[in-house]
């Protein structure tokens, strides 16, 4: 059964409190319940982490190395300005879908740009929660083609 990490980088944890016109009113708790549900019907197992700090991150990612074959990342903030989660990902080498809950593009101009997207697969923005499960259904596609 393939493993996949899920990664929700700073202020996800703040979910169903923050901005949620924005965000939506679920929390992080309830998108990975509904996402492990969707796992499961697709034959996936995953595992969560969630960190406001880019460096716990960055090990999450080298620790996925040898152990999961692929990573659901919503980097937040950190999407538009780390270069060393962008290395971490082609470091690792792993097939990596970037998703976002509000649609990037739309928003204010620094988040029109992501240094993370270049190394993914490639990039779920604007759908809300089913992002996630979008994103999910897309990276075991890729692994599985
Ligand atoms: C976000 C979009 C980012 O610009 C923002 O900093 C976040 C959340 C999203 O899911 O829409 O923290 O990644």
């Amino acid at each position: 059964m393939p493993s996949i990490l899920v990664l929700n980088g700073p202020n996800l944890n703040m979910l169903g409190i923050r901005e949620p016109g924005v965000y939506g009113s679920m929390t992080l708790q309830e998108i990975e319940n509904r996402l492990k549900k969707h796992g499961e019907s697709l034959g996936v197992e995953l595992e969560f982490f969630q960190s406001n700090h880019e460096g716990a991150l960055l090990d999450a990612i080298h620790a996925a190395y040898g152990k999961h074959d692929g990573i659901l990342i919503n980097p937040g903030a950190l999407t538009h300005t780390s270069y060393a989660l962008r290395d971490g990902l082609s470091s690792v080498g792993l097939p990596a879908v970037e998703v976002h809950l509000s649609n990037i593009h739309k928003r204010e101009a620094f988040r029109h740009v992501s240094v993370t997207a270049a190394v993914a697969v490639g990039q779920i923005s604007g759908f809300g929660a089913l992002g996630y499960e979008l994103g999910l259904t897309a990276l075991l596609h890729h692994i599985r083609n």
